[in-house]
Formats: structure tokens, C-alpha cells, sequence
């Protein structure tokens, strides 16, 4: 288990009530729990992360995911309660909730759990959409850090993670217009395939990253699928190039050396920062935005990063992207979004389910 914790008891942000939110997330493999004030300040954020135990069949497999949430959601819970110094129910303003995307047994355990905590202490239950907590993570602020100037409006966000990878437009709160989408598989889906095809540890994104960095020749070409126009992405053709690129240069017993595994990283991660970046900046450039957010897995990235970083540069406005542990799945980003949404209104009653395919806009 991760835990960020802090004391530190600001008033409340905005008008109406503490501004402290009890958020719960479990949508897919990471079990976790916040508590977190003003849609910004996180009083405790716990994550128990299922990464290694999925490792061992190179993928999550929603039965086991969905039984080690119900192992775990009472303890990170439990934890995170301790280390906001939450004495009181009165002191929480709500109860939110991931109640999709995601695997839908995952889903349940969150959403019958907090449930549960919004009927008993009598607290406002909200609901969440997962993917507005990737770009809402940019809101956050770790217990001991300095205030910063939120994003401003309008801005454009680019999430990529491993089972989504999107670019939308906020023109203010909760409001999202959609550039464009993938067509096919997600970014990180991508990494996660292409690091297996190389034989690289389970999740890729990180392990390829790490090879990428120790390319000597960068010249491996893969394709960029620019899809015409439009902000749609698509990775699904990287694989087969990928594939074809390994089997050209294996050797007769299959094996693969590391300088060739570093250079074809190189080159499959150049191609996907490439189009993301461009993408992203293009978006940000037309919209006139006023900030580039990125969230989810692959903002990990430390490559895609500095390649977004460049375009906000050129357009001299800020890029925030979430630290590595805000960016992967948590339940802060939960809280703060699910303080939006209460501020503005948003309840659900006991009859909320489960939404597996639920989308950012319907
Ligand atoms: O948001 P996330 O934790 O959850 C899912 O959507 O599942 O994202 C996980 C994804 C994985 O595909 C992983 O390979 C990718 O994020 N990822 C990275 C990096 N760190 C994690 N991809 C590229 N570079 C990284 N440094």
C-alpha cells in the first residue's frame, strides 16, 4: 500500500459545507481510498495496487482483481480515515465514487462500499466518472505543497492510460467536448504489448521507457498513424510493426539482444510521443487553450512529458501533469472531481450500478 497522509486542516474552499470529500475508487486493479478538501487538497490518499500480482499473467484477469478489492477496501479505507484525522462523519460533505468506466465486478466492491458509508453516516453519495478523474488530477495538491494557481479555462486534456486515450476541451467545470479518441487500442495498451513482443517485464510502459533510454541507434522506423485531420488516435498498426521489426532481427534461436530491444523501444516510443505530442499541442493551439493538462499511466511517461512540455513552451502557457502517483489510478482524482460534482448539485441514491462503458460524454 502507498499512502500520502497529512494534518493540516484548512476551512473550506468554496461556500456550502466542509468541502471534504470521502472518495472511493476500484474500477480496475488498484484498490484505493482519499480524503481530500476543496476539490485540491489531499488529506490522505491511500493505493493498494494489484500491479505485482497481475505481473505473474501478464494481465489483469477481473475475477481476481474484483476479490482482492473485497480483500482490501476495508483496510485502505481504514487507513486513509487515520490519516485524514477524521474524527467525525459530520466533517465529510460527501461520500464519491467511481461508478465507471471500468470492470464491472471491480466496480461493485466500490460502489456497494461507499454505499454503504454514505447510508449509514447519512452522507450525499456522488457519483464519479473515472476518466474525469484523470484530467481533475491536475487539481490536486499533496498535503505539504505549496499553493499553485489551479488550471485555468479552457484547456485541453490528454489522458492516456491503459484502457483509454483521449483529448477533450473543458470550456469550464464538468463540461467536456470531445476532440478525439482512439480507434483501437489504448496508448498504454499499446506499450503493454509491444513491451511483451520485446520481452520486457510487465507493465511495459515503464520497462520501455527504461530500454528506450538505452538506445544507440535511433533510426528503427515505425508508423504514425495520423488518422487524416482529425484527433483520433490509433496504435493498433504499431504492434504489427512491431512484430515484424522483432521477427526481422532475431536470432535463429529466438532470443534478441538488448542493444536491439533498447533501439526498437526507442523507436516504438518515439512514434507514440510523437503523434500524442503533436496531437495534443494542435488541440491546445486551435482552442486557444490556457493550459495543457495531461493524466492517466503513460503521463508517467518522462519522454511524452518533455515533448508536451516543449508545445505548451511554444505556445507560452502551462502544462500540468499530475505526479506518476496521481496520474496512475487513485482515488484523490476521484475526490477531486467529486467535489465539483457535489458543489454542483449531483447526488446518486442507493439504486447507483455499475457502468462498465460508461463514456466522458454521453
Ligand atoms: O492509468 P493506469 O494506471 O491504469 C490503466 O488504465 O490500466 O495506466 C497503466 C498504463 C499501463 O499500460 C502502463 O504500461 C502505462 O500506463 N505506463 C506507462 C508508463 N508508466 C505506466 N507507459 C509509458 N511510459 C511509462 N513510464
Amino acid at each position: 500500500m502507498t499512502t500520502v497522509a497529512g494534518a493540516g486542516r484548512g476551512g473550506g474552499v468554496a461556500d456550502g459545507g466542509s468541502g471534504l470529500i470521502l472518495a472511493v475508487e476500484t474500477s480496475c486493479d488498484e484498490t484505493a481510498v482519499a480524503v481530500v478538501e476543496g476539490g485540491r487538497r489531499i488529506r490522505a490518499s491511500v493505493v493498494a495496487s494489484q500491479v505485482a500480482m497481475h505481473a505473474a499473467t501478464g494481465g489483469i484477469v477481473p475475477e481476481v482483481a474484483a476479490r482482492a478489492h473485497l480483500r482490501w477496501i476495508v483496510p485502505v479505507f481504514e487507513e486513509a480515515r487515520a490519516g485524514a484525522q477524521i474524527d467525525d462523519w459530520s466533517e465529510i460533505e460527501a461520500v464519491a465514487v467511481t461508478h465507471g468506466p471500468g470492470l464491472a465486478g471491480s466496480l461493485l466492491v466500490g460502489i456497494n462500499f461507499a454505499k454503504t458509508l454514505a447510508y449509514v453516516h447519512r452522507r450525499p453519495l456522488v457519483p464519479v466518472n473515472h476518466l474525469e478523474g484523470h484530467i481533475y488530477a491536475a487539481w490536486l495538491l499533496d498535503p505539504d505543497e505549496d499553493e499553485r494557481p489551479a488550471p485555468r479555462f479552457p484547456l485541453v486534456a490528454l489522458v492516456v492510460s491503459g484502457g483509454y486515450t483521449f483529448l477533450v476541451e473543458m470550456q469550464s467545470h464538468l463540461e467536456y467536448r470531445l476532440l478525439g479518441q482512439t480507434v483501437d487500442d489504448a496508448a498504454g495498451e499499446a506499450f503493454d504489448k509491444v513491451g511483451r513482443l520485446l520481452g520486457l517485464s510487465y507493465p511495459g510502459g515503464p520497462a520501455i521507457m527504461k530500454a528506450a533510454a538505452g538506445a544507440t541507434r535511433f533510426d528503427a522506423a515505425f508508423p504514425r498513424a495520423w488518422m487524416g485531420e482529425s484527433y483520433d488516435f490509433s496504435f493498433s498498426g504499431l504492434k504489427t510493426a512491431a512484430r515484424r521489426a522483432v521477427d526481422a532481427v532475431r536470432g535463429p534461436d529466438g532470443s534478441l539482444d538488448g542493444e536491439t530491444v533498447a533501439n526498437l523501444a526507442y523507436g516504438f516510443q518515439e512514434s507514440v510521443v510523437d503523434v500524442l505530442a503533436t496531437k495534443t499541442g494542435l488541440a491546445a493551439e486551435r482552442a486557444d487553450a490556457r493550459c495543457i493538462v495531461v493524466g492517466g499511466g503513460v503521463a508517467a511517461n518522462s519522454v511524452l512529458r518533455q515533448r508536451i512540455a516543449g508545445r505548451a513552451a511554444a505556445l507560452g502557457i502551462p502544462l500540468i501533469v499530475p505526479r506518476p502517483g496521481l496520474c496512475t489510478d487513485n482515488a484523490a482524482m476521484i475526490g477531486a472531481a467529486g467535489f465539483f460534482r457535489a458543489r454542483a448539485g449531483e447526488r446518486a441514491d442507493l439504486a447507483l450500478d455499475a457502468r462498465p462503458s460508461l463514456k466522458l460524454v454521453e
